[in-house]
């Protein structure tokens, strides 16, 4: 599987969505990642379908949606139908997970599983023949420019495992803190897809810096 860098639009400028997401994909992002926020499920409230709908015409970048929101079964449509491609949610939500896998699968997009800092990869292995993504996070979610968690980085070596073990394809993501010092250490447990919110956004040169994180990823990531 090819490394996957996805920009963490939480880290842009939400004055001009739609110039920032240009501006990523011109510095050769491969995903846009979107970070959908409840003030619920996390202590802090973001941006919800109608600004997918409305960026989805000025980029053709692959729409990583990020659901941090206690029930995502509820609105997986309306983000499926704005132009998601991927629909992330969280283990800990108050939905049926299977049921959201299903429907997000039904709407057309592939679906990801992420689980915060205090859940065990064990809470996702029951979905992993079902779902394109797990997403670990490396911070407590709800804010951008947070430090990289390390010790999560083990729970990417029991997914690998698993996914080997099962002979999956499983893209594994990891979200918070990612950077060019803290990329190889998730790179080298099995990650291949990285979101990065400050690290790209707040470069003076994002180009260079989604450059610097593919090629130490691609460096650090063993088959
Ligand atoms: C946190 C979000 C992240 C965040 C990452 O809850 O899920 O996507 O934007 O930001 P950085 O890369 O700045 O830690
Ligand atoms: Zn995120």
């Amino acid at each position: 599987m090819n490394i996957i860098i996805s920009p963490s639009i939480l880290a842009s400028d939400f004055s001009q969505l739609g110039v920032e997401a240009q501006r990523m994909e011109k510095a050769g992002a491969d995903w846009l990642h979107i970070d959908v926020m409840d003030g619920h499920f996390v202590p802090n409230i973001t941006l919800g379908a109608p600004i997918v709908k409305a960026l989805r015409p000025r980029t053709s970048m692959f729409f990583d949606v990020h659901l941090m929101i206690s029930e995502p079964l509820k609105y997986v449509e309306d983000f499926a139908k704005a132009g998601a491609d991927i629909i992330t949610f969280h283990v800990e939500c108050d939905s049926d997970i299977d049921e959201t896998i299903d429907k997000i699968h039904e709407l057309g997009c592939k679906a990801g599983l992420s689980v915060k800092p205090g859940t065990p990869a064990s809470a996702v292995l029951p979905y992993l023949k079902k779902i394109e993504m797990v997403l670990v996070m490396t911070v407590e979610p709800g804010f951008g420019g947070q430090s990289f968690m390390a010790d999560m980085c083990r729970k990417l070596v029991e997914l690998k495992a698993a996914c080997k073990a099962e002979n999956l394809a499983v893209y594994l993501q990891v979200d918070g803190g990612i950077s060019e010092k803290t990329v190889a250490v998730a790179a080298s447990a099995g990650a291949n897809c990285f979101v990065a919110g400050s690290a790209v956004f707040g470069s003076p040169d994002p180009r260079e810096a989604i450059t610097v994180i593919r090629t130490i990823a691609e460096d650090s990531f063993a088959n």
